[in-house]
């Protein structure tokens, strides 16, 4: 390709993943598939590679990071991050009204109320249209320079359209934020690799906007909300002129801003949005009171912290007190033990709590909590509720201190506690049955062997027949051994089977996020696959090795050298891998060859006279087309060879798959 043609090709691909990006983030329209989109990114990935000269700032490939920085630089802000006067009360709402209409000698004036975004407040300048930086807060004077991590945001614009008449150069301020879901996942995801939960959504998205792997902040999937704008041109007159520009623009603007003539409408949409916030896809604490008209702003200035034309109401955290019942001890898939409160039941932001986290012992003794107390439950950002205090004065002189368990409540093995660390033990790990059960649920999550054919009832039924001790048994299974399960016919049996031969499709990375080794989460598990390549070099590898891969540290080389240093460990994935799961990366991330076999599913059995079976399953993959190793319901088409296995034949017959033969095949591939 020469250079001008490539350098058209970029530009067209670029206005077409933007164009397809828009709709999807601001006008909620998929015009095509995530398949369709991903082929587009990577056509686009390419051709940059190949022309990096035409690597531009604002090309939808940054959005899904690949770049390190190893130190923001701190950037002075041209106009400061300014805070908020904050209140709890009404009345001091009132006040401040009769400040501004005060400081406004009578003449007439607007409010605009917003939501308190509960996120990373951020200022993000476009030069020329172009997303040039991005700052964090800081201190309000100089914040860091984040820039990279903030164009993996994807419903940030990174170029806005060139046919509006945009000023050279201005400043947009918002709030980075995790939607609630996303932070839900991750938290999952992070407890089934062993890791401690994470605090809340906020905290979640300031640490991700500062991590160093721009790819790893992309799969965090943040988001963001416009709600300023700076800039020394006069632009816009009013603050919701300014907020209608910004969504002019593109940009993202939290459609729940109302414009209100007086306090008492400020009034209405406080008490209108206390619980209608809750349902909101992202944590909020408050609203936000701004007097419209800039002139109007100006006039009233600022005091030496804050304006003068602005404060926030915030929501009082719900809490309330109820009966500590008792504790019980959950013990996981690593062993760890959590105690849990098992409270009376009581009605706390619009859900019936009846449990709560009490973390580990040192929370416990911290809390002097004793069973029997009234104790006072808080539902504020966190999503769990939690234990924030006993109320003393109503405590029973009978009740006794509790003392925290010293053996596991399943197995009844001593339990450990490792120095420096707040949570206890089940050191117990091949004969505890939580943590196998545990560890097999882990095992077939859909981010790693995705059977879903298996849920938690038939995994404590196999375990407990003694079909099943560890995950690699899984494999062995007969077609009697399940049928012989309660609730099993012979479609489901049959299901279940399939499944797990399907599994041993899963890629690599599954699988090594399936092995439930501690701290090595799937995106952990991802970086692991992309530096070794496969199980062998990676159970050789040194911690030196381990901890110069990218975003793998000290914790999680430690743990890995560990795990590949047991010998019950090795045992298991030998028996894995003689079961047939994937241990080596055989095609990462490659650009297709074609989409010719997009959405269908293949299973190929025999001997091929063209080429080896090898062959055939990468050309079905390379081409977009789905690889499965059983017959079942959903495999569109079966490639017979030669000496295939009557069974199969007979079973894809059953199911009406189409039976194909190898020159059936090719010429799908042309077509
Ligand atoms: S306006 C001078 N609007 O609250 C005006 N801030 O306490 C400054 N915030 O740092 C900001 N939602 O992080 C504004 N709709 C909203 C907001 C909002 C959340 C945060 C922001 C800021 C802090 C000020």
């Amino acid at each position: 390709m020469s250079k001008p043609s490539a350098k058209q090709e970029i530009d067209q691909l670029i206005e077409k993943i933007e164009y397809y990006n828009e709709q999807y983030y601001q006008n909620s329209i998929s015009e095509i598939s995530d398949y369709e989109f991903d082929v587009l990114l990577k056509k686009l990935e390419k051709l940059e590679q190949e022309y990096p000269e035409f690597r531009y700032s604002y090309s939808p490939t940054l959005r899904v990071g690949g770049s390190i920085t190893k130190n923001f630089p701190t950037f002075v802000h041209k106009y400061p991050m300014l805070s908020l006067s904050n209140t709890y009360s009404e009345q001091e709402l009132q006040d401040f009204d009769k400040r501004v209409a005060k400081g406004l000698g009578g003449e007439p004036f607007e409010y605009i109320c917003e939501l308190k975004f509960d996120g990373v407040a951020i200022s993000i300048t476009y030069e020329n249209g172009i997303l040039t930086r991005a700052v964090t807060r800081g201190d309000g004077t100089k914040g860091d320079e984040i820039t990279n991590n903030a164009r993996t945001i994807k419903s940030l614009p990174l170029r806005l359209k060139d046919h509006f008449n945009l000023p050279q150069i201005f400043e947009v301020r918002g709030e980075v934020f995790m939607p609630r879901d996303v932070f839900l996942k991750l938290n999952e995801e992070r407890i089934a690799a062993g890791e401690a939960a994470l605090a809340n959504p906020r905290n979640t998205a300031s640490g991700t906007l500062k991590m160093q792997d721009a790819s790893i902040v992309a799969s965090r999937q943040l988001d963001c909300f416009l709600y300023g704008l700076l800039s020394d041109d006069d632009i816009v007159e009013t603050h919701e002129e300014a907020v209608l520009w910004l969504e002019k623009m593109g940009l993202n603007v939290s459609p729940t801003w109302k414009k209100c003539a007086d306090i008492s409408e400020v009034m209405d949409y406080i008490h209108y949005w206390e619980k209608e916030r809750l349902k909101l896809p992202l944590d909020t604490d408050g609203i936000v009171i701004k007097v419209n008209r800039y002139a109007q702003q100006k006039r009233l200035g600022f005091t030496a912290k804050s304006p003068r034309w602005a404060i926030s109401y915030k929501y009082k955290a719900e809490n309330t007190s109820t009966r500590l019942l008792g504790i019980t001890y959950q013990v996981g898939r690593t062993g760890a033990i959590t105690p849990v409160a098992e409270l009376e039941p009581i009605q706390l932001a619009g859900t019936t709590v009846k449990r709560a986290s009490l973390h580990n012992a040192n929370e416990i003794s911290r809390l002097d909590i004793r069973v029997g107390d009234f104790v006072f439950v808080e539902k504020g950002g966190e999503i769990i509720p939690k234990v924030t205090g006993v109320d003393l004065e109503a405590r029973d002189p009978a009740l006794q201190k509790l003392e925290y368990i010293s053996h596991c409540p399943e197995c009844g093995t001593a339990l450990v506690r490792k120095e420096g660390e707040a949570v206890h033990y089940c050191p117990n790990s091949l004969g505890c049955p939580p943590q196998i059960k545990g560890r097999i649920q882990h095992f077939i999550h859909r981010n790693a062997m995705d059977i879903d054919s298996l849920g938690e009832r038939t995994i404590a039924m196999l375990y407990e027949k003694g079909l099943v001790k560890n995950v690699a048994d899984l494999y062995r299974l007969k077609y009697d051994d399940i049928y012989a399960l309660e609730g099993f016919k012979e479609q489901s049996t049959r299901n279940l089977l399939d499944g797990i031969e399907a599994s041993k499709n899963m890629p690599f990375a599954n699988v090594l996020f399936a092995l439930g080794i501690r701290y090595v989460g799937k995106t952990v598990a991802e970086k692991l696959v992309f530096a070794f390549g496969n199980i062998d070099r990676l159970m050789t590898a040194g911690l030196a090795e381990l901890c110069d891969v990218p975003e793998i540290g000290d914790r999680i080389a430690e743990s890995l050298v560990d795990f590949f240093s047991d010998g019950e460990n090795r045992a298991l994935i030998e028996d894995l891998k003689n079961s047939g799961l994937q241990f080596s990366a055989s095609q990462m991330q490659k650009v297709l060859d074609s989409e010719a076999l997009q959405g269908k599913s293949f299973v190929i059995s025999g001997v091929f006279k063209t080429m080896s079976r090898e062959e055939l399953q990468k050309k079905i993959t390379d081409n977009g087309g789905k690889l499965l190793s059983g017959i079942s319901g959903n495999v569109n088409y079966l490639v017979a060879g030669e000496n295939m296995g009557p069974a199969k034949l007979e079973k894809a017959k059953k199911l009406n798959v189409n039976i194909i033969s190898e020159e059936d095949f090719l010429n799908l591939l042309k077509n």
